[in-house]
C-alpha cells in the first residue's frame, strides 16, 4: 500500500487529496493517513495541506524498486527485482532462491549486508551510500565459461560507469572496476554446476557510489563515484543504468563471445601491457599481461613462456 501511495504521489505534480487516494487504491482514508505517516517516518518529505491533500516534496536516498523498474525494459536481467533493507549477503540470498528454482534474471539489491562477501573469502563491507546487488543467470554454458561471464559483467558495469559519469573507468582483470588506479567496484561470481553444464551463476556486484571517505587501511586503493565526480549520484537511476548495461551485454555474450567482444573488453582492460605477479600453488609467477583469450582468461608472458590464468589474484604493478 505504501508503495502504491508513493507511486501516485510521484506521478502527480500537484496535491492529491486523501479522498482521491482512498478511492483510487480502494482503502479507507484512515489507512491512507496511516501509510502517509509511515512514509514520513522513512524519510519521505510529504507536505499535507487541509482540503488539498498530500504532495511529495522529496524522497530519502533509498533504493526503490518502482523507480528502478520504471526505467527498464529488460529481456532477462531485471525481469524480477527485489530490494531488501538488510540481508546477510545478496549473493547468498540469490543462491538460496536459485536452489528453490527461481528463474534467470532475478536481481536482489540491499541497503545493508551484514556478511557481504568479497573474493577469496574476504569480507565486503557494505557501508551506506553503496550499491550492493546480485543477479541470477542460468546460462546454457559449460562451467569453463565462468571467467568469461565475470569479464562480461565487469565490462557491462565499466561501460555503465563511463556513460553515467564520463569517468575513465577501466577493468582490472578479472573483475575489479577502477578509476585512476583505485577500486570503485568489485564483482564476485559464484556458480553451481554439473560436470559439463552450469546450473546457475550468481553475479554479485558492489559499487562505491556516494561514499565520502574510506577507512584508513583502504583509503589509498578505494574510490567512489562521489569522490571522482564531486556529485552525489541518484542510486536508483544509476542502478537502472547498470542493470540495462548488464542486460544488453549479457544477452549478446550468452549467445557467443566473439573476437570483437574480446577486443572491446581489451580496450578497457587496465591490466594489459603491465607487469603483473600472481601466486599459483605457492609459487609467485611474474611477467607481462599480454592478452585475453576467447574464454576471458589472461595470458601472461613470463620470460617468453605463455601462462594462461583463469582465476587467482593478480597483482598489477602501479595499481593497488
Ligand atoms: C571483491 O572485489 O572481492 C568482490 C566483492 C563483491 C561484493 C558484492 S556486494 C553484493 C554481492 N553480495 C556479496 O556478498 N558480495 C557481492
Amino acid at each position: 500500500m505504501k508503495s502504491k501511495i508513493l507511486s501516485v504521489l510521484r506521478h502527480s505534480d500537484d496535491y492529491v487529496s486523501g479522498e482521491d487516494l482512498s478511492r483510487c487504491l480502494g482503502v479507507t482514508r484512515t489507512a491512507v493517513w496511516k501509510n502517509i505517516n509511515l512514509l514520513k517516518d522513512e524519510g519521505y518529505n510529504i507536505h499535507s495541506v487541509r482540503n488539498k491533500g498530500y504532495k511529495l516534496e522529496s524522497s530519502p536516498d533509498l533504493l526503490d524498486k518502482e523507480l528502478i523498474i520504471d526505467k527498464l525494459s529488460p529481456s532477462v536481467i531485471g525481469t524480477k527485482i527485489e530490494i531488501l533493507k538488510t540481508i546477510d549477503s545478496t549473493n547468498e540470498e540469490v543462491k538460496r532462491r536459485a536452489s528453490r528454482g527461481e528463474a534467470s534474471g532475478l536481481v536482489i539489491g540491499a541497503e545493508e549486508q551484514t556478511a557481504g562477501k568479497g573474493r577469496f573469502g574476504r569480507l565486503w563491507k557494505s557501508d551506506n551510500g553503496g550499491l550492493y546487488f546480485s543477479v541470477l543467470l542460468r546460462p546454457e554454458l559449460p562451467p569453463s565459461e565462468i571467467a568469461a561471464i565475470t569479464l562480461a559483467a565487469g565490462f557491462a558495469v565499466c561501460n555503465a560507469v563511463r556513460d553515467y559519469t564520463n569517468c575513465d573507468a577501466q577493468i582490472k582483470w578479472p573483475n575489479d572496476i577502477i578509476i585512476g588506479n583505485k577500486k570503485i567496484c568489485g564483482i564476485l561470481t559464484e556458480m553451481a554446476a554439473q560436470s559439463d553444464r552450469l546450473d546457475y551463476v550468481v553475479i554479485g556486484i558492489g559499487i562505491n557510489v556516494n561514499h565520502c571517505t574510506f577507512p584508513d587501511e583502504i583509503q589509498h586503493k578505494a574510490t567512489s563515484l562521489f569522490l571522482e565526480t564531486n556529485q552525489k549520484t541518484d542510486r536508483n537511476d544509476f542502478f537502472a543504468a547498470v542493470l540495462k548495461s548488464l542486460d544488453t551485454v549479457m544477452q549478446s555474450f550468452l549467445v557467443s563471445l566473439s573476437i570483437d567482444d574480446v577486443n572491446r573488453f581489451k580496450e578497457l582492460c587496465a591490466t594489459l601491457g603491465r607487469n603483473v605477479s600472481l601466486e599459483r600453488s605457492g609459487t609467485v609467477i611474474q611477467g607481462i599481461a599480454e592478452d585475453i583469450n576467447l574464454s576471458g582468461e589472461l595470458i601472461i608472458n613470463s620470460n617468453g613462456k605463455k601462462i594462461t590464468v583463469n582465476s587467482g589474484e593478480v597483482t598489477v604493478q602501479g595499481i593497488y
